[in-house]
């Protein structure tokens, strides 16, 4: 399913006519049309193992290019080559320095035609559409020393792998406004192998970027194209406000790509994430707000957050997450007709004395959970911090957190809510869950200091934790074993 795109069938598409016109003047008709037809059948199983080729299935004409601004460039009037060889940072620079002097007349959009464009990390300006034809790719550069250094995220600390600076975002912005990355389905590939494979062998000495990084900014678009392949997160939009993003396809291997999160919207308010399909190495999508004592003094929440109909998988980690880094505090969360399949958890809220912050306020609504591990998941004692400089008192607060219409198949414990003593879990509540199970056995709804109710009847039945209220909202039987501890963490 991860298809990488490899020199495997370009070097046909660059060789080929030259061994044509050899044909043409050697031999005869017939040998030339039986070796055209081996040729297209050869050349059509290769297109047909790939994804994002399309364009060439349909014929040479691609889809034409809206016009979004009242300027439009192509990246080939700044030079650009889309050979996937020569090295366009440049023309890229040149084109959003162009665009920077549009912003009074309504901004500028860069085409990127189809072709493969490689790049080193590039920055972004306000007032810009960058456009990614059917058939563009954008892809970043391995060689690590073309990636420049940033100081670390300030509600971090440190780089998340590594104390000091971090490498920046393939794709770069900072204190901008009205950016849109849209297209027809065009992709930005990080070739993120190198990294990973550099990761493993512990020979990168600072923390690897993310491929899309936003960070104060606001009123962003991010729609129709596909982001593959991070080093690191994959989309990542620090401290901005008002943010939309909309039919993307995030893809990374489900194995083997660690810290491939598809989205980190951190720190932010006023986000909408709908209509994406993400399959990757990590968490599908992450809500964070820093990691804490720099979390703590940074101070700046994640709230009013929607995400609807995605479709997610996540093998290694969580379909969903709030957390780990949670210490601005989390609120005002709508997450709705989410399906999430073949993976190792549902949905997620995961933090650990030391964070400090809150989680409340979040809403789960028509939530597909189909062949997953672990369903509904909150843990409190995710301990990794950034350094021995954390406060243990500092505990956060998680609370008001709904379930409603949670469905799904092949489940083995559809419920593990593991408070603590110190983080007890305050006010969950439970409508309308019906989940089948892979695994028949008792404490498969597991929970460990939890508070709350379950409204109606739901399958499986819940823990004794729980108060039990009537579809009416009566109140059937209270809880006299809210601190009771049924967890178990080996099934
Ligand atoms: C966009 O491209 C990705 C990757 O090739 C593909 O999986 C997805 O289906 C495409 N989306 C649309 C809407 O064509
Ligand atoms: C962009 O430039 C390429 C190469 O010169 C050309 O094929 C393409 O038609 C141009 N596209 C637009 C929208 O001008
Ligand atoms: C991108 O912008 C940041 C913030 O202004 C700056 O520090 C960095 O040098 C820029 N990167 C490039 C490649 O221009
Ligand atoms: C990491 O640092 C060591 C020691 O300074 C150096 O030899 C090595 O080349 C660096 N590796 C990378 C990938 O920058
Ligand atoms: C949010 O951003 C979009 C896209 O730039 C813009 O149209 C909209 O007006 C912004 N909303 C607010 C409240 O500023
Ligand atoms: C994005 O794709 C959706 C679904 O194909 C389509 O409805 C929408 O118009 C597209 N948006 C843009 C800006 O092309
Ligand atoms: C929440 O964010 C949405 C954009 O996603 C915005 O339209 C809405 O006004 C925001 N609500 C509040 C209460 O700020
Ligand atoms: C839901 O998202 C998928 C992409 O994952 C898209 O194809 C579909 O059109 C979206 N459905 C609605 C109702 O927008
Ligand atoms: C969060 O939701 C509450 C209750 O609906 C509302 O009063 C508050 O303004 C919201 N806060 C934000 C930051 O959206
Ligand atoms: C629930 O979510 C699924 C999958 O996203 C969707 O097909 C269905 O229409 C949603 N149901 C409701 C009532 O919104
Ligand atoms: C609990 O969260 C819901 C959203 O899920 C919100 O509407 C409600 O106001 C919150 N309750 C309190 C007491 O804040
Ligand atoms: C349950 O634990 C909380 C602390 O998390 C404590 O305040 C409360 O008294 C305990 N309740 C019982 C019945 O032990």
């Amino acid at each position: 399913m991860v298809e990488i795109f490899s020199s495997r069938w370009r070097l046909p598409l660059q060789h080929h006519p030259r061994w044509l016109v050899g044909l043409l003047t050697t031999h005869r008709t017939l040998v030339l049309v039986l070796w055209i037809v081996g040729f297209a059948l050869v050349f059509g199983w290769q297109l047909s193992s790939m994804d994002g080729v399309a364009f060439f299935r349909r014929g040479p004409v691609a889809r034409p290019v809206p016009r979004l601004r009242p300027v439009a460039y192509n990246l080939t009037d700044f030079g650009g080559v889309g050979d996937g060889k020569t090295l366009n940072t440049e023309a890229f620079e040149r084109a959003v320095e162009a665009i920077s002097t549009l912003g009074a007349r309504g901004g500028g959009q860069l085409n990127v035609p189809p072709g493969f464009w490689l790049t080193a990390p590039f920055n972004l300006t306000s007032h810009m559409t960058l456009f990614l034809a059917e058939g563009a790719v954008i892809l970043g550069i391995e060689d690590e020393s073309y990636w420049q250094l940033m100081p670390p995220l300030p509600s971090y600390g440190y780089g998340r792998e590594h104390k000091g600076p971090r490498y920046g975002s393939l794709i770069h912005g900072q204190n901008l406004k009205d950016i849109v990355i849209t297209g027809h389905n065009g992709t930005i590939n990080g070739q993120g192998q190198v990294w990973w494979t550099k990761y493993k062998k512990r020979i990168l000495n600072y923390t690897r970027g993310p491929l899309v990084q936003l960070m104060w900014s606001k009123d962003i678009v991010i729609s129709n194209i596909t982001l593959r392949d991070s080093p690191f997160w994959t989309l990542h939009p620090y401290d901005c406000k008002n943010v939309t993003i909309s039919h993307v396809t995030i893809l990374a291997p489900v194995s083997g790509a660690p810290n491939t999160d598809g989205i980190d919207p951190d720190s932010c308010e006023d986000v909408l994430i709908e209509n994406c399909y993400i399959c990757v190495g990590d968490d599908a999508v992450a809500i964070k707000s820093g990691w804490d004592q720099y979390g703590i003094a940074y101070g700046r929440p994640s709230a009013n957050i929607t995400l609807r109909n995605l479709t997610v998988q996540s093998v290694v980690s969580a379909g969903i997450s709030i957390g780990s880094e949670m210490s601005g505090g989390v609120s005002n969360i709508t997450v709705e007709n989410l399906i999430v399949w073949e993976s190792r958890r549902g949905i997620r809220i995961k933090t650990a004395p030391g964070r400090g912050g809150y989680v409340r306020n979040i809403f789960y609504r028509n939530v597909t959970l189909d062949n997953v591990r672990v369903g509904i998941v909150i843990k409190t004692d995710y301990n990794e911090h950034p350094d021995e400089g954390f406060d243990p008192a500092a505990v956060p607060i998680i609370k008001n957190i709904t379930y409603s219409g949670i469905h799904g198949q092949g489940v083995r414990v559809p419920v593990r809510i593991d408070g603590s003593e110190e983080i007890p879990v305050k006010d969950v509540s439970f409508q309308d869950m019906s989940v089948g199970l892979s695994y028949k056995k008792k404490h498969i709804f597991q929970c460990s200091f939890v508070e709350g109710r379950v409204i109606g009847s739901i399958f499986p039945a819940p823990c004794e934790n729980l108060d039990l209220y009537d579809e009416q909202g009566r109140l059937v039987k209270r809880s006299l074993s809210q601190n009771n501890t049924d967890i178990d963490y080996d099934i």
